[in-house]
């Protein structure tokens, strides 16, 4: 099962790109780049402190915290490149044919890094990968939701107006950071400008957030995904409309029970998900602070689940059809 389940075509759609940052490349970049750490907080004081202190978050906040500090240490496009061509090297080894990557430009710009140095970074391992292992991707321009509806809007028109949109740099746009008391709503002024523009949507929704955080995605920030959605399980009418519509749940097993969301993978609504046919596909998130890959998130689900190759199958099929890469992509991946 385990050689079916790494040999299976799989598409990623839930991968914070700066959360594949690993300590030993976080520690390296820090060093070259001058970055100081914080030295008030013990758990930096070596790779090995750091990576026990990832096995502790007790919640979103808690692993955010880490993740912008984190991130501090990318300077340069190259940096950009190193770390993204890292991820594809890792997601290519797991099967990985096709892969829409977040990134987060406000946590970079914020800090004195341009937009376009972060871009410039990111699609140039873009390249390499497919050239290197026929591995497609697509970059998804998330915007911070602890920030302001404006700022999210200054960062969409600026991605705007250097073309990012039109000519396919960038194919969609979704929103994460701390989800509870920032609602979906509050960013569907750039939602509606985005859904005018035809380019593609998707939102944090129902990790910790209740499953009304999902319903408003959906009806007031039209978006055509959710990532996480696990609470969906928690609203049988919401389940029904989400099943019918094939809308996509990006789901990230590991992630949920690193950041407390559940207390083990059994806990995840992945069978009722399955009998009610919602579509869905497993992510690794934030793979270098949750403890895995995309591969090692298809085995905890089978451990936890023992999945049959035809449920596998629809997964991964399911997962190619809600994939945002052209139709010729998909028939040749299906
Ligand atoms: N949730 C919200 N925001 C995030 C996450 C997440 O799992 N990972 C990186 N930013
Ligand atoms: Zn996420």
């Amino acid at each position: 099962m385990r050689q079916f389940l790494k040999e299976l075509p799989k598409c990623e759609h839930h991968l914070h790109i700066e959360g594949s940052l690993s300590p030993e490349l976080l520690f390296q970049l820090a060093a070259t780049n001058r970055i100081k750490l914080p030295h008030d907080n013990s758990a930096f004081a070596s790779i090995s402190t750091l990576e026990a202190r990832y096995e502790h978050f007790t919640s979103l906040d808690d692993f955010l915290h880490f993740y912008y500090i984190g991130m501090s240490v990318l300077i340069t496009s190259s940096d950009f490149e190193s770390l993204a061509y890292d991820y594809f090297t890792r997601a290519h080894k797991d099967g990985v044919h096709h892969a829409e990557i977040f990134f987060d430009p406000q946590a970079h710009t914020d800090r004195g890094i341009a937009y376009n140095t972060v871009v410039t970074g990111l699609v140039a391992a873009q390249q390499r990968a497919e050239k290197d292992y026929g591995l497609t991707s697509k970059l998804i321009l998330c915007f911070l939701r602890h920030m302001t509806a404006d700022d999210a809007l200054g960062t969409y028109k600026a991605a705007s107006s250097l073309g990012h949109f039109s000519d396919g740099t960038v194919v969609g746009i979704g929103l994460d950071s701390s989800e509870v008391g920032n609602p979906p709503e509050i960013f569907r002024e750039v939602y509606a400008a985005a859904s005018e523009a035809g380019i593609r949507r998707t939102a944090h929704a129902g990790e910790e957030g209740d499953p009304t955080y999902i319903e408003r995605a959906l009806d007031i920030c039209n978006v055509e995904r959710i990532d996480h959605g696990i609470r969906l399980a928690e609203d049988g009418a919401l389940l029904k409309r989400v099943a019918k519509d094939k809308t996509l749940l990006t789901v990230c097993p590991l992630s949920n029970v690193r950041l407390r969301c559940v207390s083990k993978v059994a806990d995840l609504p992945i069978r009722k998900f399955l009998d009610s046919g919602v579509r869905f596909s497993i992510n690794s998130d934030d793979p270098a602070y949750f403890g895995g890959y995309i591969l090692d998130n298809f085995y905890a689900v089978q451990e936890a689940f023992g999945l049959s190759m035809e449920e596998w199958k629809y997964i991964a099929d399911g997962a190619i059809k809600g994939s945002w890469c052209d139709e010729e992509r998909k028939t040749f991946l299906l």
